[in-house]
């Protein structure tokens, strides 16, 4: 049987069938925590979609010959420089996603690297802690990179001493995460940076998470390690408008700390020899959505700096009711870390079934395998949502204890 069917379907029809296959998948109140939806509350939501719709054929390739299209970006980097510290100098490209911002920050080491290393053999190699994200190993590997992961300290963070005795004559980069997506810990940037400055390396300070987040975690009164420009030795940042920054996917940001090191993003790919003149792209991607831009655009200027404030504020709060409901629950405990993440385990049960039993309830678990670990990103949710999550983790907890949750739901997923 084919799939393209041979006469056209009636739109209704069409999106009949797409409702249809929409309820096959996990219901939005269920994915809503579990599955780091990042929506924020409903007006922000709204505004996403407005802003979303107003230009969803539009293609930010050519946003540049476009006088409004062009400002709208221009203030979006703007402001994306002034949130994370940017000053005067820093540069911005806007991306698809934190793997290509991390592709493209690894592409200019590379290239920076290439200049300012003559001395330096290929292939050239990055120094990491085991938490720092995959799109680290995808970018070496298609950059022709190597990579070391050191392991973490027992507190997760990045150990400086396991991450300087990694560092080999071929090393060019040292990464930190701020925060790292497996316990949401911001890693120690500023000593990161200042191994990076002592060895002459590029640092990259992977802010995908906390990009949009950190900032206003500390001003309200949160002690983070520093993270972003006010760091001497960061030399890029990449940070997802995707995740806190509440737009449209997909869209990201990957910051050079001066236009000299942000020459290195095009070195290379800034192509003229052909037919149509000069091609010189963001990122990776030639045509590429507008209405992402437009959405992060939006939603930053519809919050502004008191906006986000209370938005994180109320996030922080939800993320407090579910450790405080969670820790409740028999043996469950939680990380305490710098982010939105609510990163949990029970030390009683065994995690495998609890896996099941949240498979069970028709939820999809995020976390981590080794060590066990269910996360969930906090937002401004309805008591309802909160209630009803914390209610099937007990049901959860108790099925796992009585012997009636078996995993089994969880082989749907292996
Ligand atoms: C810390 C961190 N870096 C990078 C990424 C990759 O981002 P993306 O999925 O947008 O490519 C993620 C994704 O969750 C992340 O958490």
């Amino acid at each position: 049987m084919k799939t393209l069917n041979e006469t056209g379907l009636s739109p209704e029809a069409v999106i009949e069938l797409l409702d249809n296959f929409k309820k096959q998948d996990i219901e939005p109140n269920k994915a809503r925590l579990l599955q780091g939806i990042h929506q924020g509350d409903p007006t922000v939501k709204q505004v996403c979609q407005d802003a979303h719709n107003r230009f969803f054929h539009h293609n930010a390739f050519i946003a540049t010959y476009e006088d409004g299209q062009k400002q709208i970006l221009n203030e979006l980097k703007q402001m994306v420089v002034e949130i994370l510290n940017g000053g005067e100098e820093a540069c911005v490209n806007i991306t698809t996603g934190g793997s290509e911002s991390i592709f493209c920050a690894m592409h200019a080491a590379r290239e920076w690297a290439r200049v300012n290393k003559p001395d330096i053999r290929q292939p050239y190699h990055i120094v990491m802690s085991r938490s720092a994200h995959a799109a680290f190993d995808k970018a070496a590997h298609y950059l022709g990179m190597e990579l070391t992961r050191v392991p973490w300290k027992e507190d997760y963070r990045a150990d400086l001493q396991a991450m300087e005795e990694a560092i080999q004559p071929n090393t060019i980069v040292v990464v930190g995460s701020a925060p790292m997506w497996g316990f949401g810990l911001v890693d120690p940037i500023p000593e990161i940076a200042a191994l990076a400055q002592k060895h002459d390396l590029w640092m990259h300070s992977d802010c995908c998470v906390g990009g949009y987040l950190l900032r206003w975690m500390e001003e309200l009164g949160h002690e983070i390690p520093t993270w972003d420009f006010r760091v001497p030795g960061v030399t890029s940042i990449s940070a997802d408008l995707h995740k806190h920054g509440y737009a449209a996917k997909p869209c990201s940001t990957v910051l050079y700390r001066n236009r000299e090191l942000q020459n290195f993003h095009y070195a290379g790919v800034d192509i003229t020899n052909w037919q149509s003149g000069s091609y010189k792209t963001e990122g990776v991607a030639g045509s590429r959505p507008f209405a992402s831009s437009a959405s992060a655009w939006a939603i930053m200027k519809h919050l502004g700096h008191q906006g986000w404030l209370d938005l994180t504020r109320r996030s922080l709060e939800v993320k407090n009711r579910l450790i405080e409901g969670l820790e409740a629950i028999d043996g469950f405990e939680c990380i305490r870390n710098e982010s939105l993440l609510v990163c949990f385990r029970s030390t009683t049960l065994d995690m495998g079934l609890v896996f099941g039993g949240v498979v069970e309830k028709g939820y999809f678990p995020f976390g981590t395998l080794d060590p066990l670990y269910i996360h969930m990103s906090a937002e401004p949710v309805s008591d309802e949502i909160i209630e009803m999550v914390l209610s099937d983790f007990r049901d959860i907890a108790k099925g796992v204890k009585d012997g009636t949750i078996t995993g089994e739901a969880l082989a749907k997923y292996m």
